[in-house]
Protein backbone atom coordinates (compact mmCIF):
# COMPACT_ATOMS: atom_id res chain seq x y z
CA UNK A 1 0.00 0.00 0.00
CA UNK A 2 1.37 3.59 -1.08
CA UNK A 3 1.01 5.87 1.86
CA UNK A 4 2.16 9.25 2.22
CA UNK A 5 1.16 13.13 4.11
CA UNK A 6 -0.32 15.49 2.24
CA UNK A 7 -0.99 19.20 3.57
CA UNK A 8 -3.73 20.89 3.16
CA UNK A 9 -2.09 24.23 3.48
CA UNK A 10 0.73 24.13 1.13
CA UNK A 11 0.15 26.53 -1.94
CA UNK A 12 0.62 23.44 -3.79
CA UNK A 13 -2.86 21.73 -4.89
CA UNK A 14 -3.12 18.11 -3.58
CA UNK A 15 -2.70 17.10 -7.17
CA UNK A 16 0.42 18.37 -7.67
CA UNK A 17 1.59 17.04 -3.96
CA UNK A 18 0.93 13.47 -5.29
CA UNK A 19 2.91 13.99 -8.24
CA UNK A 20 6.20 15.45 -6.90
CA UNK A 21 5.92 12.58 -4.39
CA UNK A 22 5.77 9.75 -6.99
CA UNK A 23 8.15 11.39 -9.45
CA UNK A 24 10.86 11.65 -6.22
CA UNK A 25 9.91 7.64 -5.39
CA UNK A 26 10.40 6.41 -8.86
CA UNK A 27 13.74 8.38 -10.18
CA UNK A 28 15.24 7.38 -6.40
CA UNK A 29 13.54 3.64 -7.00
CA UNK A 30 11.68 3.53 -4.41
CA UNK A 31 8.82 2.70 -7.25
CA UNK A 32 10.84 0.30 -9.39
CA UNK A 33 10.24 -0.24 -13.49
CA UNK A 34 7.46 -2.42 -14.48
CA UNK A 35 5.96 -1.75 -10.61
CA UNK A 36 1.89 -1.63 -10.44
CA UNK A 37 0.72 1.52 -9.05
CA UNK A 38 -2.66 0.95 -6.91
CA UNK A 39 -5.58 2.14 -8.80
CA UNK A 40 -6.91 5.40 -8.85
CA UNK A 41 -9.56 4.68 -6.11
CA UNK A 42 -7.26 2.42 -3.82
CA UNK A 43 -4.89 5.68 -3.57
CA UNK A 44 -7.60 7.78 -2.85
CA UNK A 45 -9.03 5.84 -0.58
CA UNK A 46 -5.28 5.09 1.20
CA UNK A 47 -4.78 9.30 1.07
CA UNK A 48 -7.99 10.58 1.87
CA UNK A 49 -8.38 12.61 -1.03
CA UNK A 50 -10.77 12.38 -4.41
CA UNK A 51 -10.49 9.76 -6.92
CA UNK A 52 -10.53 12.91 -9.62
CA UNK A 53 -7.11 14.14 -7.26
CA UNK A 54 -5.50 11.11 -8.07
CA UNK A 55 -6.21 11.29 -11.83
CA UNK A 56 -4.95 14.70 -12.50
CA UNK A 57 -1.58 13.41 -11.47
CA UNK A 58 -1.35 10.19 -12.51
CA UNK A 59 -2.60 12.02 -16.12
CA UNK A 60 0.36 14.55 -15.64
CA UNK A 61 3.08 11.61 -14.80
CA UNK A 62 1.58 9.77 -18.07
CA UNK A 63 2.01 12.52 -20.25
CA UNK A 64 5.49 13.09 -18.83
CA UNK A 65 6.74 9.55 -19.33
CA UNK A 66 6.79 8.50 -15.56
CA UNK A 67 4.21 6.10 -15.81
CA UNK A 68 2.61 3.65 -18.44
CA UNK A 69 -0.48 2.85 -18.68
CA UNK A 70 -1.83 -1.49 -20.24
CA UNK A 71 -5.65 -1.39 -20.41
CA UNK A 72 -7.84 -3.46 -18.38
CA UNK A 73 -4.52 -4.10 -16.70
CA UNK A 74 -3.34 -1.13 -14.53
CA UNK A 75 -0.84 1.77 -14.19
CA UNK A 76 3.10 0.86 -14.11
CA UNK A 77 6.38 2.50 -13.50
CA UNK A 78 8.01 3.26 -17.10
CA UNK A 79 11.82 1.40 -17.66
CA UNK A 80 15.05 3.29 -17.19
CA UNK A 81 13.89 6.14 -14.64
CA UNK A 82 16.30 5.03 -12.15
CA UNK A 83 18.41 7.86 -11.59
CA UNK A 84 20.88 9.46 -8.84
CA UNK A 85 20.84 12.88 -8.14
CA UNK A 86 24.79 14.17 -8.07
CA UNK A 87 25.21 15.81 -4.62
CA UNK A 88 27.37 18.75 -4.91
CA UNK A 89 30.64 18.62 -2.32
CA UNK A 90 29.81 21.14 0.39
CA UNK A 91 32.89 22.31 1.61
CA UNK A 92 32.67 21.74 5.60
CA UNK A 93 30.81 24.52 7.37
CA UNK A 94 33.33 26.20 9.95
CA UNK A 95 31.76 28.09 12.66
CA UNK A 96 33.39 31.34 12.31
CA UNK A 97 33.54 33.49 15.54
CA UNK A 98 32.91 37.18 14.23
CA UNK A 99 34.49 40.11 16.32
CA UNK A 100 32.76 43.36 15.75
CA UNK A 101 35.25 44.88 13.23
CA UNK A 102 35.70 48.70 12.83
CA UNK A 103 34.42 49.58 9.30
CA UNK A 104 36.92 50.21 6.82
CA UNK A 105 37.21 53.42 5.16
CA UNK A 106 37.28 52.70 1.17
CA UNK A 107 38.57 55.27 -1.03
CA UNK A 108 37.53 52.91 -3.81
CA UNK A 109 37.42 54.69 -6.85
CA UNK A 110 34.72 55.12 -9.34
CA UNK A 111 31.92 55.17 -7.45
CA UNK A 112 29.23 57.79 -7.28
CA UNK A 113 27.34 59.09 -4.47
CA UNK A 114 24.73 56.35 -4.48
CA UNK A 115 23.18 58.17 -2.01
CA UNK A 116 22.37 60.87 -4.21
CA UNK A 117 20.52 59.46 -7.03
CA UNK A 118 17.74 61.45 -7.90
CA UNK A 119 15.23 59.11 -6.66
CA UNK A 120 12.07 61.01 -6.96
CA UNK A 121 12.70 62.62 -10.51
CA UNK A 122 13.73 59.02 -11.67
CA UNK A 123 10.81 57.67 -10.51
CA UNK A 124 8.56 60.28 -11.93
CA UNK A 125 9.93 59.84 -15.35
CA UNK A 126 9.75 56.25 -15.17
CA UNK A 127 6.53 56.76 -13.96
CA UNK A 128 5.05 58.62 -17.08
CA UNK A 129 6.89 56.41 -19.56
CA UNK A 130 4.87 53.51 -18.28
CA UNK A 131 2.58 54.99 -18.81
CA UNK A 132 1.88 56.68 -21.83
CA UNK A 133 4.96 55.76 -23.71
CA UNK A 134 3.47 54.23 -27.35
CA UNK A 135 3.30 50.16 -27.69
CA UNK A 136 6.10 49.76 -29.51
CA UNK A 137 8.42 50.36 -27.09
CA UNK A 138 7.14 47.42 -24.88
CA UNK A 139 8.27 45.04 -28.17
CA UNK A 140 11.46 44.61 -29.81
CA UNK A 141 13.21 47.71 -31.25
CA UNK A 142 16.66 47.98 -33.14
CA UNK A 143 19.49 46.91 -32.21
CA UNK A 144 21.38 50.21 -32.14
CA UNK A 145 18.67 51.62 -28.98
CA UNK A 146 16.05 53.97 -29.09
CA UNK A 147 15.59 56.93 -31.41
CA UNK A 148 14.71 59.00 -28.89
CA UNK A 149 17.77 58.43 -26.22
CA UNK A 150 20.13 58.49 -29.69
CA UNK A 151 18.74 61.86 -30.39
CA UNK A 152 19.18 63.07 -26.84
CA UNK A 153 22.82 61.84 -26.66
CA UNK A 154 23.50 63.34 -29.87
CA UNK A 155 22.23 66.77 -28.60
CA UNK A 156 23.30 66.55 -25.55
CA UNK A 157 27.63 65.83 -27.04
CA UNK A 158 26.98 68.31 -29.96
CA UNK A 159 26.64 70.96 -26.95
CA UNK A 160 28.69 69.85 -23.65
CA UNK A 161 31.50 67.40 -25.30
CA UNK A 162 31.87 68.88 -28.97
CA UNK A 163 31.13 65.71 -29.94
CA UNK A 164 30.01 65.39 -33.95
CA UNK A 165 27.50 63.18 -33.70
CA UNK A 166 24.20 61.91 -35.68
CA UNK A 167 21.59 59.74 -34.13
CA UNK A 168 22.36 56.69 -36.44
CA UNK A 169 26.00 56.99 -35.59
CA UNK A 170 25.31 55.86 -32.15
CA UNK A 171 24.87 52.77 -30.90
CA UNK A 172 23.55 52.18 -27.06
CA UNK A 173 25.48 49.87 -25.24
CA UNK A 174 24.85 48.08 -21.88
CA UNK A 175 27.50 50.06 -20.23
CA UNK A 176 30.99 51.01 -21.81
CA UNK A 177 32.03 47.68 -20.53
CA UNK A 178 29.97 46.17 -23.56
CA UNK A 179 31.01 48.96 -25.86
CA UNK A 180 35.02 47.81 -25.77
CA UNK A 181 33.93 44.27 -25.81
CA UNK A 182 31.87 44.95 -28.98
CA UNK A 183 34.26 46.90 -30.59
CA UNK A 184 37.27 44.28 -29.56
CA UNK A 185 35.25 41.80 -31.45
CA UNK A 186 34.52 43.91 -34.31
CA UNK A 187 37.79 45.61 -35.16
CA UNK A 188 39.00 41.80 -35.23
CA UNK A 189 41.85 41.72 -32.77
CA UNK A 190 42.20 38.27 -32.25
CA UNK A 191 46.21 37.53 -32.07
CA UNK A 192 46.91 41.01 -32.93
CA UNK A 193 48.62 44.34 -30.91
CA UNK A 194 46.05 46.64 -29.34
CA UNK A 195 47.83 49.68 -27.69
CA UNK A 196 46.68 50.46 -23.90
CA UNK A 197 47.32 53.07 -21.38
CA UNK A 198 49.90 51.81 -18.81
CA UNK A 199 48.39 52.38 -16.33
CA UNK A 200 45.05 50.96 -17.04
CA UNK A 201 42.38 48.81 -14.74
CA UNK A 202 42.98 45.11 -14.84
CA UNK A 203 39.12 44.94 -16.15
CA UNK A 204 40.01 46.67 -19.27
CA UNK A 205 42.66 45.09 -20.19
CA UNK A 206 40.92 41.96 -19.49
CA UNK A 207 37.99 42.77 -22.09
CA UNK A 208 40.70 43.21 -25.04
CA UNK A 209 42.58 39.53 -23.56
CA UNK A 210 39.65 37.94 -23.15
CA UNK A 211 38.50 38.39 -26.71
CA UNK A 212 41.81 37.31 -28.27
CA UNK A 213 43.70 40.24 -27.96
CA UNK A 214 47.46 41.11 -27.25
CA UNK A 215 48.40 44.38 -25.59
CA UNK A 216 50.84 46.53 -25.99
CA UNK A 217 50.94 49.07 -22.61
CA UNK A 218 52.09 52.48 -24.29
CA UNK A 219 54.09 54.62 -20.85
CA UNK A 220 51.49 57.00 -19.85
CA UNK A 221 52.19 60.13 -17.67
CA UNK A 222 50.97 62.40 -15.42
CA UNK A 223 50.03 64.64 -19.10
CA UNK A 224 47.99 61.12 -20.23
CA UNK A 225 49.64 58.35 -22.60
CA UNK A 226 52.47 59.34 -24.84
CA UNK A 227 52.33 59.00 -28.61
CA UNK A 228 55.66 58.89 -28.65
CA UNK A 229 55.71 55.75 -27.34
CA UNK A 230 53.49 54.46 -30.11
CA UNK A 231 55.05 51.60 -32.30
CA UNK A 232 55.84 52.91 -35.56
CA UNK A 233 56.48 49.61 -37.51
CA UNK A 234 53.25 47.64 -36.68
CA UNK A 235 50.25 49.25 -36.71
CA UNK A 236 47.79 48.39 -33.83
CA UNK A 237 44.09 47.32 -34.23
CA UNK A 238 43.47 50.26 -31.82
CA UNK A 239 44.68 52.43 -29.05
CA UNK A 240 42.96 52.75 -25.77
CA UNK A 241 42.89 55.99 -24.13
CA UNK A 242 40.86 57.85 -21.25
CA UNK A 243 41.88 61.61 -22.83
CA UNK A 244 39.59 63.45 -20.25
CA UNK A 245 40.41 61.92 -17.00
CA UNK A 246 42.84 59.13 -16.89
CA UNK A 247 42.32 55.96 -15.12
CA UNK A 248 44.15 55.76 -12.77
CA UNK A 249 46.48 58.65 -12.84
CA UNK A 250 43.89 61.44 -13.64
CA UNK A 251 45.71 63.15 -16.39
CA UNK A 252 43.87 65.52 -18.82
CA UNK A 253 45.77 65.03 -22.23
CA UNK A 254 47.06 68.20 -23.67
CA UNK A 255 45.99 69.07 -26.85
CA UNK A 256 49.51 68.71 -28.67
CA UNK A 257 49.45 65.28 -27.56
CA UNK A 258 45.98 64.77 -28.66
CA UNK A 259 46.71 65.73 -32.11
CA UNK A 260 50.05 63.51 -32.11
CA UNK A 261 47.22 60.63 -31.38
CA UNK A 262 45.18 61.54 -34.18
CA UNK A 263 47.74 61.75 -36.56
CA UNK A 264 49.35 58.20 -35.79
CA UNK A 265 46.05 57.23 -36.59
CA UNK A 266 45.49 58.56 -39.41
CA UNK A 267 49.01 57.43 -40.72
CA UNK A 268 49.10 53.92 -39.49
CA UNK A 269 45.25 53.78 -40.74
CA UNK A 270 43.85 52.64 -36.96
CA UNK A 271 41.52 53.65 -34.98
CA UNK A 272 42.02 55.80 -31.73
CA UNK A 273 38.79 54.40 -28.87
CA UNK A 274 38.23 57.34 -26.44
CA UNK A 275 36.90 56.51 -23.02
CA UNK A 276 35.09 59.95 -22.20
CA UNK A 277 33.84 58.03 -18.74
CA UNK A 278 33.72 60.69 -16.10
CA UNK A 279 34.25 64.10 -17.72
CA UNK A 280 31.32 65.78 -16.54
CA UNK A 281 33.28 66.66 -12.98
CA UNK A 282 35.68 69.12 -13.76
CA UNK A 283 36.67 71.76 -11.25
CA UNK A 284 39.12 73.48 -13.19
CA UNK A 285 39.39 75.77 -16.37
CA UNK A 286 36.37 74.83 -18.68
CA UNK A 287 35.97 71.34 -20.17
CA UNK A 288 38.09 70.01 -23.11
CA UNK A 289 36.44 69.45 -26.01
CA UNK A 290 36.01 65.30 -26.52
CA UNK A 291 39.17 63.97 -28.94
CA UNK A 292 36.46 63.00 -31.54
CA UNK A 293 36.21 66.34 -32.69
CA UNK A 294 39.08 66.23 -33.88
CA UNK A 295 38.59 63.73 -36.58
CA UNK A 296 35.09 61.80 -36.89
CA UNK A 297 36.55 58.96 -38.50
CA UNK A 298 39.15 57.27 -37.04
CA UNK A 299 38.35 58.73 -33.05
CA UNK A 300 35.03 56.38 -31.72
CA UNK A 301 33.93 58.21 -28.67
CA UNK A 302 32.54 55.87 -25.82
CA UNK A 303 30.33 57.40 -22.82
CA UNK A 304 28.27 55.78 -19.97
CA UNK A 305 25.60 57.02 -17.77
CA UNK A 306 27.00 54.68 -14.80
CA UNK A 307 29.31 57.69 -13.11
CA UNK A 308 26.37 60.42 -13.43
CA UNK A 309 24.08 58.65 -12.49
CA UNK A 310 24.01 54.85 -11.61
CA UNK A 311 25.99 51.92 -12.74
CA UNK A 312 22.94 50.10 -12.04
CA UNK A 313 21.42 51.43 -15.39
CA UNK A 314 23.58 50.12 -17.51
CA UNK A 315 23.27 52.02 -20.09
CA UNK A 316 26.66 53.23 -21.97
CA UNK A 317 26.78 54.17 -26.01
CA UNK A 318 29.36 54.33 -28.88
CA UNK A 319 29.85 57.38 -31.55
CA UNK A 320 31.22 55.01 -34.74
CA UNK A 321 32.30 56.11 -37.93
CA UNK A 322 29.72 55.89 -40.25
CA UNK A 323 31.30 52.97 -42.11
CA UNK A 324 31.29 50.71 -38.59
CA UNK A 325 28.00 51.30 -37.96
CA UNK A 326 26.01 48.30 -39.66
CA UNK A 327 28.93 45.76 -38.52
CA UNK A 328 28.55 46.98 -34.79
CA UNK A 329 24.79 47.06 -35.08
CA UNK A 330 24.90 43.56 -35.75
CA UNK A 331 27.18 42.64 -33.40
CA UNK A 332 24.94 44.32 -30.92
CA UNK A 333 22.27 42.04 -31.57
CA UNK A 334 24.07 38.79 -32.03
CA UNK A 335 25.01 39.73 -28.33
CA UNK A 336 21.80 40.44 -26.41
CA UNK A 337 19.22 41.87 -29.45
CA UNK A 338 19.08 45.43 -27.59
CA UNK A 339 19.70 47.28 -24.39
CA UNK A 340 16.42 47.40 -21.88
CA UNK A 341 14.16 50.01 -23.93
CA UNK A 342 12.15 51.43 -20.90
CA UNK A 343 14.94 52.39 -19.20
CA UNK A 344 15.92 53.91 -22.81
CA UNK A 345 13.25 56.06 -22.98
CA UNK A 346 12.98 57.18 -19.23
CA UNK A 347 16.44 58.11 -19.86
CA UNK A 348 15.94 59.76 -23.04
CA UNK A 349 12.79 61.94 -21.83
CA UNK A 350 15.15 62.76 -18.33
CA UNK A 351 17.48 64.27 -20.59
CA UNK A 352 14.96 66.11 -22.20
CA UNK A 353 13.36 67.69 -19.30
CA UNK A 354 16.72 69.05 -18.19
CA UNK A 355 16.61 66.81 -15.44
CA UNK A 356 20.02 65.13 -16.42
CA UNK A 357 22.17 68.51 -16.62
CA UNK A 358 20.39 69.48 -13.11
CA UNK A 359 21.51 66.03 -11.54
CA UNK A 360 25.18 66.95 -13.56
CA UNK A 361 25.56 70.68 -11.78
CA UNK A 362 23.73 68.99 -8.44
CA UNK A 363 27.02 66.50 -8.10
CA UNK A 364 29.76 68.57 -9.72
CA UNK A 365 29.14 70.66 -6.50
CA UNK A 366 29.10 67.93 -4.07
CA UNK A 367 32.16 65.98 -5.35
CA UNK A 368 33.89 69.71 -5.72
CA UNK A 369 33.21 70.00 -2.12
CA UNK A 370 34.78 66.84 -0.86
CA UNK A 371 37.33 66.91 -3.44
CA UNK A 372 38.40 70.45 -1.57
CA UNK A 373 37.83 68.47 1.52
CA UNK A 374 39.99 65.86 0.69
CA UNK A 375 42.62 68.10 -0.75
CA UNK A 376 43.28 70.24 1.79
CA UNK A 377 43.47 66.83 4.32
CA UNK A 378 46.09 65.72 2.81
CA UNK A 379 47.64 68.87 2.38
CA UNK A 380 47.92 69.24 6.20
CA UNK A 381 48.92 65.96 7.13
CA UNK A 382 52.04 65.21 4.65
CA UNK A 383 54.39 67.60 4.23
CA UNK A 384 55.79 65.37 1.38
CA UNK A 385 53.82 64.64 -1.51
CA UNK A 386 52.26 65.65 -5.04
CA UNK A 387 48.85 65.47 -5.55
CA UNK A 388 48.33 64.68 -9.27
CA UNK A 389 45.28 64.34 -11.68
CA UNK A 390 42.60 66.69 -9.10
CA UNK A 391 41.76 68.72 -11.94
CA UNK A 392 38.42 66.38 -12.93
CA UNK A 393 36.14 63.25 -12.08
CA UNK A 394 35.97 61.84 -8.72
CA UNK A 395 39.04 60.72 -7.92
CA UNK A 396 43.12 61.72 -7.79
CA UNK A 397 46.53 60.26 -7.35
CA UNK A 398 48.76 60.99 -4.08
CA UNK A 399 52.18 60.22 -4.85
CA UNK A 400 54.43 59.94 -1.29
CA UNK A 401 57.51 61.01 -2.16
CA UNK A 402 59.44 59.62 1.48
CA UNK A 403 57.75 56.25 1.01
CA UNK A 404 59.64 53.89 -0.94
CA UNK A 405 56.12 51.43 -1.54
CA UNK A 406 53.32 51.36 0.10
CA UNK A 407 51.86 48.00 0.98
CA UNK A 408 48.16 47.27 0.85
CA UNK A 409 48.17 45.04 4.34
CA UNK A 410 49.51 48.32 6.17
CA UNK A 411 46.51 49.93 4.96
CA UNK A 412 44.19 47.16 5.95
CA UNK A 413 45.78 46.85 9.59
CA UNK A 414 44.17 50.46 9.91
CA UNK A 415 41.43 50.04 8.69
CA UNK A 416 41.53 52.34 5.39
CA UNK A 417 41.78 50.95 1.85
CA UNK A 418 42.55 52.73 -1.55
CA UNK A 419 44.25 50.78 -4.30
CA UNK A 420 47.99 51.16 -5.11
CA UNK A 421 48.98 52.85 -8.44
CA UNK A 422 51.71 50.17 -9.00
CA UNK A 423 47.89 47.39 -9.08
CA UNK A 424 47.01 48.83 -12.47
CA UNK A 425 50.62 48.76 -14.22
CA UNK A 426 51.60 46.36 -16.61
CA UNK A 427 55.52 47.62 -17.15
CA UNK A 428 55.71 47.17 -12.73
CA UNK A 429 58.33 49.42 -10.36
CA UNK A 430 57.29 53.18 -11.12
CA UNK A 431 54.14 53.86 -9.07
CA UNK A 432 54.86 51.86 -5.83
CA UNK A 433 54.33 54.97 -3.61
CA UNK A 434 51.25 56.41 -5.07
CA UNK A 435 47.82 55.67 -4.11
CA UNK A 436 44.31 56.31 -6.09
CA UNK A 437 41.94 57.72 -3.70
CA UNK A 438 38.23 58.11 -5.00
CA UNK A 439 36.19 60.34 -2.66
CA UNK A 440 32.46 60.40 -4.75
CA UNK A 441 31.25 58.23 -2.81
CA UNK A 442 32.27 59.51 0.94
CA UNK A 443 30.58 61.48 3.30
CA UNK A 444 32.85 64.51 4.78
CA UNK A 445 33.96 62.83 8.01
CA UNK A 446 34.95 59.83 6.55
CA UNK A 447 37.34 61.29 4.15
CA UNK A 448 38.93 63.05 7.28
CA UNK A 449 38.95 59.78 9.32
CA UNK A 450 40.15 58.07 6.39
CA UNK A 451 43.22 60.48 5.99
CA UNK A 452 43.91 60.35 9.67
CA UNK A 453 44.05 56.79 8.99
CA UNK A 454 46.36 56.70 6.29
CA UNK A 455 49.05 58.53 7.87
CA UNK A 456 49.27 55.76 10.51
CA UNK A 457 49.56 53.30 7.96
CA UNK A 458 51.86 55.06 6.49
CA UNK A 459 54.47 55.87 8.74
CA UNK A 460 55.57 52.32 8.69
CA UNK A 461 56.36 52.34 5.35
CA UNK A 462 58.40 55.82 6.00
CA UNK A 463 60.41 53.71 7.99
CA UNK A 464 61.55 51.55 5.28
C1 LIG B 1 37.95 53.58 -17.17
C2 LIG B 1 36.50 53.24 -17.10
N1 LIG B 1 35.72 53.47 -18.16
C3 LIG B 1 34.39 53.19 -18.13
C4 LIG B 1 33.80 52.67 -17.01
C5 LIG B 1 32.32 52.48 -16.99
O1 LIG B 1 31.88 51.23 -17.27
P1 LIG B 1 30.32 50.93 -17.41
O2 LIG B 1 29.72 52.01 -18.27
O3 LIG B 1 30.24 49.61 -18.08
O4 LIG B 1 29.72 50.93 -16.05
C6 LIG B 1 34.58 52.38 -15.91
C7 LIG B 1 33.99 51.76 -14.71
O5 LIG B 1 34.45 51.81 -13.62
C8 LIG B 1 35.96 52.68 -15.94
O6 LIG B 1 36.75 52.46 -14.88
Amino acid sequence: MLWFTLSRNEEQTLAVQIEEELRKRILASQLRENEKLPSSRELAHSLGVSRNTVNEAYEQLLMEGYIYRIPRSGTYVSKGLAFKKERRQLPPFEKQIHQPEEPIIDFKASQPALDHFPRQAWANTYKQVCLTANEDVFGYQSALGHVQLREAIANYLGRLRGVEALPDQIVITTGATQALSLLTTLLQTVGEKVCVEDPVTEEMRSIFTEAGAKIEPIHTDEHGINPAHLPKNHKPRFVFTIPSHQFPLGAILPVKRRIELVEYARRMETYIIEDDYDSEFIYEGTPVQAMQSLDTEHVIYLGTFSKILSPSLRIGYMVLPYHLVERAKKQKWFTDRHTSSLEQVALAMFIKEGLFEKHIRRMKKLYAKRRKVLVEAIQATFSQCDIIGQAAGMHLVVRFNNVNRIHAHDLVNHHVHAIIVEHFSIEKGQHQNELVLGYGHLQEEDILEGIKRLKKALTSCVAE
